[in-house]
C-alpha cells in the first residue's frame, strides 16, 4: 500500500477534474504537479498512488515525471536553484555563474547541501533568454543573474 495520500485540498481538486478530462490519463502531468507541490518530490510512493489513481501503472507515471525536468525525482532542498545551461545564458555567462555556486555551496549539480537547504540543477532554457544569464530559485527567476546578485539572495536565505 502507498505510504501517500492527496491532502484534502488536493484530492477536492482532482475531483473536480476528474469532471473535466474523460481520460484519466489525460490528469498525469496535473497530479504530478499537485503531489510535487505536496510532497516536495516524486517518490515511488506517489507514483504508485498516482497509477492507482489514474488506473495505469507506476512505470507510465514514472515515465511522465522522468521526461520533463521540473519533476524531481529524488528529495530537494529547502531552496532549489536552477541554472540555465542553454545558449543565452551560456553565452551571458552561466558556466562562470554555476563554477561560482558550486564553489560556494560545496556540492556539485545535482547534489544538495547536506542541510537539504540548498539544491543545484542545470536546466535546459527557462525561457527568459532576453535576460540572461537566468537562475531560478524555485519559482522566482533571477534575471540578468550575476555572481553578486547571487551571493546576495543566498546569504539572505542562510540565514
Ligand atoms: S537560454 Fe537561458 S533562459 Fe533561455
Amino acid at each position: 500500500m502507498s505510504g501517500f495520500t492527496f491532502s484534502k485540498e488536493n484530492e477536492k481538486y482532482f475531483e473536480n477534474l476528474l469532471k473535466r478530462y474523460p481520460e484519466k490519463s489525460s490528469l498525469t502531468l496535473p497530479c504530478l504537479w499537485m503531489a510535487q507541490y505536496q510532497e516536495g518530490w516524486i517518490s515511488p510512493e506517489v507514483m504508485e498512488y498516482l497509477a492507482n489513481k489514474l488506473e495505469t501503472s507506476p512505470m507510465e507515471i514514472y515515465s511522465v515525471a522522468s521526461f520533463y525536468t521540473m519533476f524531481n525525482l529524488k528529495p530537494i532542498g529547502t531552496y532549489h536553484i536552477q541554472i540555465c545551461k542553454t545558449l543565452s545564458c551560456a553565452l551571458r555567462g552561466s558556466e562562470q555563474i554555476k563554477r561560482h555556486l558550486v564553489q560556494k555551496l560545496g556540492i556539485n549539480v545535482g547534489q544538495s547541501t547536506k542541510d537539504m537547504r540548498f539544491t543545484l540543477s542545470e536546466v535546459e532554457c527557462l525561457g527568459s533568454c532576453g535576460t540572461a544569464p537566468c537562475v531560478c530559485i524555485n519559482e522566482d527567476y533571477v534575471q540578468n543573474a550575476t555572481t553578486q546578485k547571487l551571493d546576495e539572495l543566498l546569504d539572505g536565505l542562510s540565514k
